[in-house]
């Protein structure tokens, strides 16, 4: 049988585990996982674009178990009263090829995303970063304010949206939060001023310029969200330019990242290069460190085995048959018709 976790399924979980203590777990899956990059089957995911969105597959394996996660990303669908991004996913066993869960992705994507933006904060922001300007006040904008404020330590946060009706809906998530300040700015330029980190995650499929290279401070750490498709980029070339860069999965972020602004010769550094010891992460408080993310893989790999263990853990889910049951492994046709080997006529 396929285990089963529905969204109502995933929000008791993280109910019953409080978002900050789950954050914190997915961060531990994420690096677990991440240090043992060698030991994974690796590709970009494949995406059918279209002029209004794309939906992408994204497979890895390591020798014990597979993952994939279908999402899309239609920075429209607001309007008609749909999530821009919506997920679901599946975890099987490379031994069989049994498929042994089937989840929702779309709140994990959410959370699995706010998490690797801190896996990536820790090594490559300032160990002080204490405000955070976040641009773009949508659906993963309440989840990557309370990662780095649970996580990073992170007391003020400087919003900004081009849409007000987002900014009062982040703003009414974070109000009476203890230790956190939200302040709403009048620009994006108002916002990143004075900012340790600045978070980027707008949906436009154009190549916007959230971030230029005269708003760059030094010290600054960017964790760019929102570039993640082809000609759907967030950061200007200069701000790239002017900094040390870091990537989930180079293939993939040189198609889809802000980096494919860049030519190929335009050095960057693979996160789990950082997470093992193999590569510097920031080297003195004054660089500006961008982690160019697009979501990989195997953070959903990593967030599927997470949600596995807490519903394990908690009696949560259901069993389905996705997969037939059979006494016999070679009679399929017994399954359609319950057992009897009766043909009907086709008339
Ligand atoms: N890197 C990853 O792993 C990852 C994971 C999930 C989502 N994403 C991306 O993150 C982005 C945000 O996703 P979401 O689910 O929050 O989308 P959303 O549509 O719910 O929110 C996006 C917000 O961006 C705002 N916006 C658009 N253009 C802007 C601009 N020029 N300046 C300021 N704000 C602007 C919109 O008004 C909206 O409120 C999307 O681009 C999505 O593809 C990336």
């Amino acid at each position: 049988m396929t285990a089963l976790l529905t969204t109502q399924d995933v929000s008791r979980i993280v109910a019953s585990i409080g978002l900050p203590a789950f954050l914190a777990r997915m961060v531990d899956y994420l690096e677990a996982d991440f240090r043992r990059w060698p030991d994974f089957d690796k590709c970009a995911r494949v995406a059918a674009h279209s002029e209004v969105g794309v939906i992408e597959l994204m497979p890895v394996s390591d020798a014990s178990e597979y993952s994939f996660k279908y999402v899309n990303g239609h920075p429209k669908n607001t309007r008609r009263g749909l999530p821009t991004v919506m997920a679901f996913g599946v975890l099987a066993d490379v031994e069989t090829g049994e498929p042994t869960l089937l989840s929702e992705l779309t709140l994990t994507t959410a959370m699995r995303t706010a998490a690797t933006s801190v896996m990536a904060a820790r090594p490559l922001a300032r160990a002080d970063a204490r405000v955070m300007a976040l641009i773009g006040n949508g659906a993963q904008s309440e989840f990557q304010a309370l990662a780095f404020h649970h996580l990073m330590g992170i007391d003020e946060l400087r919003l900004f949206d081009v849409d007000p009706r987002a900014t009062d809906k982040l703003m009414a998530h974070l109000a009476g939060m203890p230790g956190l300040r939200a302040i709403r700015c009048a620009s994006i330029a108002e916002a990143v001023r004075g900012a340790d980190i600045v978070t980027t995650v707008t949906a436009d499929k154009t190549n916007a310029t959230i971030l230029t290279a005269d708003m760059l401070e030094p010290g600054m750490h960017i964790n760019g969200i929102g570039g993640d498709c082809p000609g759907k980029t967030e950061l200007a070339a200069g701000v790239l330019e002017r900094a040390r860069v870091f990537v989930e999965y180079e293939p993939q972020t040189r198609i889809e990242g802000d980096l494919q602004q860049m030519p190929a010769s335009f050095a960057v550094t693979e996160l789990w290069q950082v997470l093992t010891g193999a590569a510097e992460g920031r080297t003195c408080a004054d660089e500006i460190t961008v982690f160019d993310s697009v979501g990989f893989a195997l953070e959903d790999y990593s967030a599927l085995r997470l949600l596995r263990d807490c519903a394990r853990e908690l009696g949560l889910g259901a069993e389905v048959g996705l997969i037939p049951q059979l006494a016999d492994p070679r009679d399929l046709y017994g399954h359609l018709t319950g057992g009897r080997a009766v043909a009907r006529k086709v008339a």
